[in-house]
């Protein structure tokens, strides 16, 4: 396999949220420089403490030393303009919100400003990376890398072929996933890919029997969880992604497919728009509180 082309040392990456301090983590403890890009940067600020919590949890299981912690963090550099951020970046990855217009406005810009062999990838779980990559000039490089919450622990990489993206392309970012300790696989650009296609509807589909009143939360999380070995139960997941992100997903594939199977719930759907988003805004299916772990439903579907 011919990677020639492509040496990554320098990764910037946009958004400092779950999903963007997630991977500055994954890399930076891999060795690599680190340019974390947000216009906020209060926001950083924040994602480093979170990235340093979570090198804790890593150091008190001893599978990360405190030296190496150390020399991690200091491998992470902030920026508020994107100019220099991407100055010297080899690889973007791009975990911005999950908004078409914001990411093709931000992939026309990294064409203007990244170098000319940088590679633009985005970590989007629904958005077609084809539609993504006609907005710059650098169609063959740019690819979807879509890493799963929490980053640091998931091992799969979706890496995801746009319709002009080269093969070398996909190679190099095969090799980079597997030297990040993760299991790179390949989709190619069909709405949700291959992840969120088959989970999204089983979601929905947990919530759609709720909604019924087939079973409450408790049983439904229960049975998938004792009874296909998930580590979550689908209510419990829907929160822990946002149950924002889960609709806007489902319009995805419901829009791209144009099928009826894939229409969000309708409970899911006021939930939404009540502003009930599961872990983000502190309940959705179950009260969430982040001092403590144990799993409360939302008196809204118990009978207290
Ligand atoms: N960084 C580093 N380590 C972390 C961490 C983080 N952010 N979060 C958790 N951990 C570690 C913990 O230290 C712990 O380590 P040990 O077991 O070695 O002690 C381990 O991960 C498990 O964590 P917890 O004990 O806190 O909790 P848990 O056993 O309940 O596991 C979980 C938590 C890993 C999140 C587990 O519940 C799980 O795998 N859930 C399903 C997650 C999932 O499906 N993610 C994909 C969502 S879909 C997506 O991301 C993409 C999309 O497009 C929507």
């Amino acid at each position: 396999m011919n990677t020639s082309n492509f040496d990554i040392k320098n990764v910037t990456v946009i958004g400092a949220g779950t999903m963007g301090n997630g991977i500055c983590h994954v890399f930076a403890q891999c060795g690599y420089q680190v340019s974390m890009l947000d216009i906020s940067q209060e926001a950083m600020d924040k994602a480093k403490i979170t990235i340093g919590k979570n090198m804790d949890r890593q150091v008190a299981k001893q599978t990360l030393t405190e030296e190496a912690k150390i020399e991690a963090l200091a491998r992470i550099a902030t920026f508020t303009d994107m100019g220099e951020a991407v100055k010297n970046a080899d690889l973007v990855i791009e975990a911005a919100t999950e908004n078409i217009n914001l990411k093709t406005k931000i992939f026309e810009q990294l064409d203007q400003l990244a170098p000319a062999n940088c590679i633009l990838a985005t970590n989007t779980s629904s958005i077609s990376i084809t539609r993504i990559a006609s907005h710059t000039k650098r169609m063959g490089k740019v690819i979807g890398m879509h890493f799963m919450n929490p980053v640091p622990v998931m091992r799969l990489v979706e890496i995801i072929n746009g319709y002009a993206t080269d093969k070398e392309v996909t190679n190099v970012i095969h090799d980079l996933s597997k030297k990040l300790g993760k299991v790179p696989c390949v989709a190619n650009d069909f709405p949700g890919f291959i992840s969120n296609r088959i989970l999204m509807p089983m979601i929905n589909e947990a919530i759609l029997s709720l909604q019924e009143g087939v079973a409450g939360v408790e049983e439904i999380d229960t049975i998938m969880k004792l009874g296909m070995a998930h580590p979550m139960g689908p209510l419990q997941l829907a929160d822990f992604i946002g149950l924002d992100t889960c609709h806007s997903i489902l319009n995805v594939l419901y829009q791209g497919f144009g099928n009826q199977k894939y229409a969000p719930a309708t409970l899911l759907t006021n939930m939404v728009q009540a502003g009930f988003l599961g872990v983000k805004s502190g309940e959705g299916f179950y009260k969430h509180n982040p001092n403590s772990k144990e799993l409360v439903v939302s008196e809204r579907f118990t009978n207290k």
